[in-house]
This record gives structure tokens, C-alpha cells and sequence, in this order.
């Protein structure tokens, strides 16, 4: 299938098992596919541009050119992140939410800066949490060891639990099948407060599908798209086996390591 296929035209192809389904699609596009107020909440981590703009040592990139070429199995497509494309695909998850849901939005530092205030124009923003992935990363002046989690709100609604803290400390994987690919516990602790079982979560992001497992693990349904095939695959194999032998076969340790402060993520995991 081409990139213009996967940007326009015939709807989106897909997979799906009991309970999950994913596209081959652009974010948009696929938002786009979904009816008015069809999904419960989105939690999704997007392959934002800004940060490899603004990091490059001499004439490379941080961490390294990005393809949408399947053969090179590190890195992928980003997403076009303009203010005019980030509007209207905040506009269309605003669409495609039921009332009185929560919203997700994972950041790098640099797209916080530039792209977080658009958010106010969709959503009530309640809070800022911090993910610290407990080890240290790359970082071309201090060694980056966090990243950020919008969290808002369509309507109102309150979380369902009063315990949980605004910094998670959730371990970064160190070897995984994907880039970038982030822990099911991030997408889990997403999930605690704000999702009741036969809720709907989406994912217009979703690379190796660790808010689909998350989603499954919490009872919920998962509809989701990724612009990479290599990606729509590997969300595809992961839900089928999860759903088929209860496994995560792309994470099989947790993440997190029952400490006081995550309690509200081992209780669950227990
Ligand atoms: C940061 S990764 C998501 C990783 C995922 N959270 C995980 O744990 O595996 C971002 C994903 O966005 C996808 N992507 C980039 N541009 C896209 C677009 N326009 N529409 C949909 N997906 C896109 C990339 O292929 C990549 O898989």
C-alpha cells in the first residue's frame, strides 16, 4: 500500500480479534473514519517532529533520520506537527469523544512548549503529569529522564480514585521489538481513573500497541491507527496473543517495581 493511500482516499484498512482493532492510517484520516462521540477516551503518545528539529549535533540528528521505510526497522514516520495540523487532530478527537470523558496527550519537552497551549482551545487541560522513566536517556545538555502526559477533559468527570500521585515512576524499557515503544504501566496508569470496564479507548498513535494491552488489561475495547504497517503488525500479533493466552509477548516484565508512590498500578497488576 502507498503513503497516499494510507493518507486519503478508501477507508482505512484494518485488523481486528475480540474487544481491539487497528488501522493502516494516518491519525487524521482515521479519526476522521470514526462517528461523533463513538470513543470513551485517547490516550496516545504521537511521533511528534519538534524535539529532532531543535536536538541535532553538527549536521546529525539526535537520534538519528527518521524514514517511513519499512525495510529500516529503527525509526519511523512523524507526525507533521504544525499548529494547523495539531488543531485538527485535537478537533477531531474532540469529535469522535463521548461527553464527560479524559483525554491523554503525551510530550516532549520541546512540543509541550510549542503545541501544549492548543490544547485549551478543545479541552478543559486539569493537570500536567510527569512520567520519570527512573533511568537516564540521551540529552544534549541534561540527561533527559522524563517526559510529559497532558490530562483533560471534555465535559466534566471527576477520577475515580483520590491515590494517585502526578508523577509516575514507571521504569523506561531498555530493549523492546519497537522505538519508542513505552511501557503498558504509563498507558495503564492513564487508565486507573478514568475508564469503567466497556469503555472504549483510542489511540491514534498506537506503534507497538502498549495502550491496546493496557486497554484489554483494564476490561476496556481499543480501536487505534499507525501510519507504519510494521507498527499496525506488531499491535496486531501483541492483542491476539493477550487476548487468545493472556501474554504480552512484546512486554513480558512490568515495568514498575511495586513502590509506595505506584501502589495504585501493582495493586491492579496483582
Ligand atoms: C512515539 S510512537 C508510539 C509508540 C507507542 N506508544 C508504543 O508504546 O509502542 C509514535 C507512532 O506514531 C506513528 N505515526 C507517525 N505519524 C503518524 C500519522 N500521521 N498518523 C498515525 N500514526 C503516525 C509512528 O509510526 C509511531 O508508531
Amino acid at each position: 500500500m502507498t503513503e497516499s493511500q494510507v493518507m486519503e482516499g478508501s477507508p482505512p484498512i484494518e485488523q481486528s480479534g475480540p474487544g481491539w482493532r487497528v488501522a493502516h492510517s494516518d491519525c487524521i484520516r482515521f479519526l476522521k473514519s470514526l462517528p461523533d462521540e463513538s470513543v470513551d477516551i485517547i490516550t496516545t503518545d504521537p511521533a511528534y517532529s519538534g524535539m529532532n528539529q531543535h536536538l541535532s549535533f553538527g549536521e546529525g540528528r539526535i537520534v538519528g533520520r527518521y524514514h517511513n521505510n519499512e525495510a529500516n526497522e529503527h525509526w519511523f514516520e512523524e507526525f507533521h506537527d504544525t499548529p494547523e495540523n495539531y488543531s485538527a487532530f485535537l478537533g477531531e478527537c474532540h469529535r469522535v469523544m463521548r461527553r464527560d470523558r479524559h483525554i491523554y496527550l503525551m510530550f516532549d519537552s520541546f512540543s509541550l512548549l510549542t503545541l501544549g497551549p492548543l490544547i485549551r482551545e478543545k479541552f478543559d487541560v486539569k493537570c500536567l503529569i510527569v512520567w520519570d522513566k527512573v533511568n537516564l536517556g540521551m540529552g544534549h545538555h541534561f540527561r533527559r529522564r522524563h517526559e510529559h502526559i497532558v490530562f483533560a477533559c471534555k465535559g466534566k468527570r471527576p477520577l475515580s480514585r483520590r491515590d494517585i500521585p502526578d508523577v509516575w515512576s514507571i521504569k523506561r524499557l531498555s530493549s523492546a521489538p519497537y522505538p519508542t515503544q513505552k511501557p503498558v504501566e504509563v498507558f495503564s496508569a492513564m487508565l486507573a481513573g478514568s475508564v469503567e470496564p466497556g469503555f472504549t479507548v483510542c489511540d491514534p498513535f498506537a506503534g507497538s500497541g502498549s495502550s491496546a494491552i493496557a486497554a484489554l488489561r483494564a476490561g476496556c475495547s481499543f480501536v487505534g491507527c499507525d501510519i507504519s504497517e510494521r507498527a499496525v503488525s506488531l499491535t496486531a500479533e501483541r492483542c491476539s496473543a493477550f487476548v487468545e493466552r493472556g501474554v504480552d509477548i512484546h512486554q513480558p516484565r512490568s515495568a514498575v517495581d511495586g513502590q509506595i508512590k505506584m501502589r495504585f498500578l501493582t495493586e491492579e497488576a496483582d
